[in-house]
């Protein structure tokens, strides 16, 4: 079986009245609902073999959404902060993901969470000495 992608473009300027569909769809895609968003491993792997929560992964993102709601940084426009599932990078974990810059972290307490935010989420510079 084949699948055929056909694109479907955007009606271009110059087109009478599809220019402000265009412009729409434009400053849709451009448009982030949060500024940053980031996702924290929660997985418990069934088979037994390393995962994130084995490091403690739950209480560290819970963690982080406290300290990014005290700091009045949730919410649209703001941070998000979100449990996933497994991110496939067990052996190196516990791991999270920022994005849109999808810079990979991990970490191993409180302190490392306090420098990813602080650094990076209120300041947008990357962690060298945690990131992965
Ligand atoms: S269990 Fe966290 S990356 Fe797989």
């Amino acid at each position: 079986m084949s699948i055929s992608l056909s694109p479907c473009p955007l009606p271009q300027a110059g087109e009478g009245d599809d220019v402000s569909l265009r412009e729409f769809y434009i400053k849709d895609i451009d448009m982030s609902y949060y500024e940053k968003h980031v996702f924290f491993c929660t997985n418990v792997r069934e088979d037994g073999g390393p995962c994130c929560t084995q490091h403690g992964a739950q209480e560290m993102r819970d963690y982080a959404k406290k300290r990014i709601k005290a700091l009045d940084l949730n919410g649209a426009g703001k941070i998000r902060i979100n449990s996933a599932g497994c991110l496939d990078r067990c052996d190196e974990g516990p791991v999270l993901v920022v994005y849109p810059e999808a810079v990979w972290y991990t970490y191993v307490d409180q302190a490392d969470i306090d420098e990813i935010v602080d650094q990076h989420l209120v300041k947008g510079k990357v962690v060298e000495r945690l990131k992965i």
